[in-house]
């Protein structure tokens, strides 16, 4: 008995001890080396603000946007870049800087300005085929690191003839309340200007709701506006979401709200990424808390609830869940080839899906892609991403800001072209 003791423990005390061990390094695909791919080109440093929204002119002019709270410190919300470090606001200082401030306080409760002719803050900024430049204001600026509830007016869709260099936009686009709530954060937006099925003919525009969960379709002939898939489960956060970022999982998180931030009014969780297929018939899409990735036919999105009961019903019975995707995604975009890609920020990567086969596949990734947020195909057949730590910023962090300067703007080279409709 006691000699069965001792040889069990001088056992236990050989098979816990350090053995000699090949470094992996030398088996291939055992050590994970944070990178695959092609070229991972650096375009632009930011030295200031994190860039959220990024989209490229034919002629290669570069558009971004920043969130914001000041005005003192964040004079611009949407920029043009210059130089390889700079950024100047566009289309003028002005235009970003609203006479009566970002935030109003005379109801008593501080509610994100209603002014509809100056941006408030910017979130998506997308060039249309025609190269026309679409800005979306959340009209939300960020306020104790929330975002302020939306009053009518601040939330608009602007735009701007680039060809011209208009400073003026050639429309404005506001939202009732019954399309867009003050909880509703516009947060994407892709265009479809050859969509013959809306009354004007001129095209429509679909808007990603992450705020109020849902999709805003607008007929950009007429500026009406409707809303589908009201706070349906593929539009919403899943609830307890937990992401693992850089290897640390990573709760969503305020002072406020610890661990609960996606169920309060921030302007954050629900469908975030989204993008439209290269026919034009179907929308990508994915709550921003979720590993799930959904699409849904144009056809049924394009008919007023107002005017049909039913066309709530049928919108909804056309959504179809293309299945998991392996990690969240912030931002999607699509290729002429019927590529949809995916911004991964738990992987430092961006892979596509397939819609052909239903798979997705790596595509590029590097330690330097540290929250790859907007995907952007431009005109040169390059995919653009900005690339911004949201993770350690405060509403992740508890308060606390942890992002790293600079933030930067990179590039990679693919097999399709833009997608143009229209
Ligand atoms: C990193 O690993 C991937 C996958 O094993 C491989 O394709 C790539 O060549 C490696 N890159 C470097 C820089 O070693
Ligand atoms: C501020 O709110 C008041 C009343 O709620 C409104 O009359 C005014 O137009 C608002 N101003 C701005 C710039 O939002
Ligand atoms: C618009 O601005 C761009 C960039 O500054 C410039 O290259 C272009 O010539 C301008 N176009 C007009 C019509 O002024
Ligand atoms: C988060 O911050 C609050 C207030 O600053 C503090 O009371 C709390 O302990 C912090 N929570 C964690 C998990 O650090």
């Amino acid at each position: 008995m006691r000699f069965a003791i001792l040889l069990y423990s001088v056992l236990t005390c050989i098979l816990v001890s350090a053995v000699k061990f090949q470094p992996l390094s030398e088996k291939p695909g055992l050590v994970d080396n944070g990178t695959f791919g092609p070229t991972l080109e650096v375009v632009h440093l930011f030295q200031k603000e994190p860039p959220i929204g990024i989209t490229i002119s034919k002629s290669g002019r570069a558009f971004v946007t920043f969130n914001r709270g000041d005005l003192a410190e964040n004079p611009i919300t949407l920029g043009e870049i210059v130089s390889p470090t700079e950024e100047v606001a566009f289309p003028s200082a002005e235009f970003n800087t609203p006479p009566e401030g970002l935030v109003n306080t005379s109801s008593g409760r501080p509610l994100g300005s209603s002014d509809s002719k100056h941006f408030i803050n910017v979130q998506a900024v997308v060039i249309d085929s025609r190269e026309r430049l679409w800005v979306l204001d959340t009209g939300r600026p960020v306020v104790d690191g929330d975002n302020l509830l939306a009053a009518l007016g601040g939330p608009k869709l602007m735009g701007f003839d680039l060809e011209s260099n208009s400073t003026i936009p050639f429309t404005i686009i506001t939202f009732p309340e019954d399309v867009l709530p003050p909880t509703g954060y516009l947060n994407d937006v892709r265009f479809d200007l050859t969509s013959s099925l809306t009354s004007s003919g001129k095209g429509v525009a679909y808007i990603a709701d992450s705020g109020g969960f849902g999709i805003i379709v607008v007929d950009l002939g007429t500026g009406k506006s409707w809303r589908h898939l009201d706070k349906l489960h593929s539009v919403s956060p899943r609830s307890r979401f937990l992401p693992t970022l850089f290897g640390i999982p990573t709760y969503s998180s305020t002072p406020m709200s610890p661990a609960l931030h996606y169920e309060n009014a921030g302007g954050g969780g629900g469908i975030d990424g989204f993008a439209i297929g290269a026919d034009g018939k179907h929308l990508y899409f994915t709550p921003l808390a979720s590993r799930d990735l959904y699409r849904i036919e144009t056809a049924p999105l394009l008919v007023n609830p107002a005017e049909d009961k039913l066309a709530f019903i049928r919108a909804a019975n056309s959504i179809q869940y293309l299945g998991e995707f392996g990690g969240q995604a912030d931002g999607l975009e699509t290729d002429s080839a019927g590529k949809i890609y995916l911004s991964s920020p738990e992987h430092n990567s961006i892979n596509t899906f397939d819609p052909s086969t239903g798979l997705v596949s790596p595509f590029v990734r590097s330690p330097i892609i540290a929250w790859p947020d907007t995907l952007s195909v431009a005109d040169d057949s390059f995919i653009y991403a900005t690339l911004n730590q949201l993770w350690l910023s405060p509403g992740f962090q508890n308060g606390t800001d942890k992002r790293v300067k600079p933030f930067a703007l990179v590039r990679a080279k693919i097999d399709g072209q833009k997608v143009k409709l229209g």
